[in-house]
């Protein structure tokens, strides 16, 4: 793993980016795959890597909330607002989009999604790249396969997509885990007023803190985001929330199966003979989003017929973890984009 200050790795990076390639890139949410947002060809290399299809829109990395006006147009105060007191950080803002936000980026609709993010390899990447223009950005989004787990590591991002030449990625930094480990809040603010496209570490209440007002969900004339498909984030092993205390009653009745299991430890000291893998769920919910997903690509590849998650506990700061574990208990088949 090198270092955010490795002049010689960002150079690399940057370099890959102009010449049109891509680059995996840790966040502090999850691992993006990025390119120039201003080169089609090279965004359409994105949708190639991860077999995602066209009409998904990419989010767009900026370097600093100056950079709204040259990728949206319109920008609402309380767009101004968020970034003023979220950036850098784990927020997506949707606004209407600017002439530069091309078709390929925003899916053909006339919104993009904008974030500034906090990780120091990001931002040490990103000040490269906007070193002559400071407009410049990167499409990135998550560095996974369409509809598979998203990377918190880069060892996701090795033994999914890969790297040239056996590999689709051109270069890939590795920046350790990734501290928040769940993807952004997503805010749609194309209409003026902020409603929650998709949760995250940034949390209903907090947005809401800072409005004063309510922030509630979009509704289903929301623009369209992958994250928002029933199905996503998926492992291949079947999926099933179960709540803690019908935990054993279910390992049982699953006898002959083989089992893996996610669950509060408590949860764990009496489990069936079919239990062939088990991860102990961290009992906080920052702490459960940063390990989320390297739990699940685990469980996921422990040869087990079923992966069986306890349901965590409720509440506002809960909700993003609540909202990927549903995505991910649904079969892939069921999933219809909203
Ligand atoms: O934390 C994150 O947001 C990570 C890191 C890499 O920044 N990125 C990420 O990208 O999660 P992706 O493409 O996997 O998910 C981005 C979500 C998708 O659900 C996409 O549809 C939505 O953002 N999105 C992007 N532009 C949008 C737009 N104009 N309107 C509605 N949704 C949009
Ligand atoms: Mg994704």
């Amino acid at each position: 793993m090198s270092t955010p200050g490795d002049a010689a790795a960002v150079a690399a990076a940057v370099r890959v980016l102009a010449n049109g390639g891509l680059v995996a890139l840790p966040t502090e949410t999850v691992y993006g795959l990025a390119a120039d947002a201003d080169n089609q060809a090279a965004v359409q290399a994105i949708f190639a890597a991860k077999a995602r299809p066209a009409d998904h829109p990419l989010i767009v990395h900026v370097r600093d909330a100056a950079a709204l006006d040259a990728w949206a147009r319109d920008v609402p105060d309380a767009a101004r607002t968020l970034a003023a007191r979220y950036w850098p950080g784990p927020l997506t803002l949707v606004l209407q989009r600017s002439a530069r936000a091309h078709d390929g980026l925003t899916g053909g609709q006339d919104t993009v999604g904008l974030r500034c993010p906090a990780h120091p390899w990001a931002r040490s990447v990103l000040a490269g790249w906007t070193a002559a223009d400071p407009s410049r950005a990167l499409a990135a989004p998550s560095a996974n396969s369409f509809g598979r787990i998203s990377p918190s590591q880069a060892a996701h991002v090795r033994a999914d997509l890969g790297e040239k030449p056996s590999g689709k990625v051109d270069l890939i930094l590795d920046g350790g885990p990734c501290p928040v480990g769940i993807e952004s809040t997503i805010v749609d603010l194309s209409n003026g007023s902020p409603r929650l496209l998709r949760p995250g570490a940034i949390t209903r209440e907090q947005l809401q803190a800072t409005f004063g007002a309510a922030v509630p969900d979009a509704g289903g004339d929301a623009p369209r985001a992958s994250g928002r498909l029933d199905s996503h984030y998926a492992p291949r092993t079947p999926l099933e929330l179960v709540d803690e205390g019908a935990l054993p009653a279910r390992i049982n009745a699953l006898r002959g199966e083989r089992l893996a299991v996610l669950a509060p430890a408590r949860a764990l000291l009496d489990r069936g003979a079919q239990v062939v893998a088990r991860a102990i769920a961290p009992a906080d919910p920052a702490g459960y989003a940063r390990r989320l997903y390297a739990l699940l690509h685990e469980l996921d590849a422990a040869g087990a017929t079923r992966i069986l998650v306890a349901r965590p506990p409720q509440g506002d700061d809960w909700d993003a973890v609540h909202d990927r574990l549903n995505r991910a208990a649904t079969p892939a088949s069921g999933g219809e984009p909203l």
